[in-house]
């Protein structure tokens, strides 16, 4: 039986006080689903994406710069700041779908 690759899970902060961090996991979830793209293959594996919310990433600069929560990538260690419920369309599809980093987003 094949492997599947190590999932790819997406850390969300919820530490701010508008816990928009939590509205922002909810969100990328429902884009996940919505794009299809729960399940990626890649260089012909299966990849799972996992949402995951958790406390302060340490990042906090970054949270109360805007009001958006920060995101870590895992593995890959891109980190996004100041993300909003609006952005997560465009991580889901951008970043996991096409590769691309959202430069707008990165902070580190
Ligand atoms: S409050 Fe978000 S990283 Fe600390």
């Amino acid at each position: 039986m094949k492997s599947s690759a190590a999932p790819t899970r997406l850390f969300v902060c919820t530490a701010q006080k508008s816990e928009v961090g939590k509205e922002v996991a909810k969100a990328l979830k429902v884009e996940l689903k919505k794009q299809g793209l729960k399940n990626l293959f890649s260089g012909g594996e299966k990849r799972k994406t996992r949402v995951q919310t958790c406390n302060c990433l340490d990042l906090c600069k970054h949270c109360k710069k805007g009001p958006g929560a920060a995101l870590i990538m895992y593995p890959e260690g891109t980190v996004y700041g100041d993300v909003k419920p609006k952005d997560a369309a465009d991580i889901v599809r951008e970043h996991l779908g096409e590769g691309r980093v959202i430069k707008r987003l990165l902070i580190e």
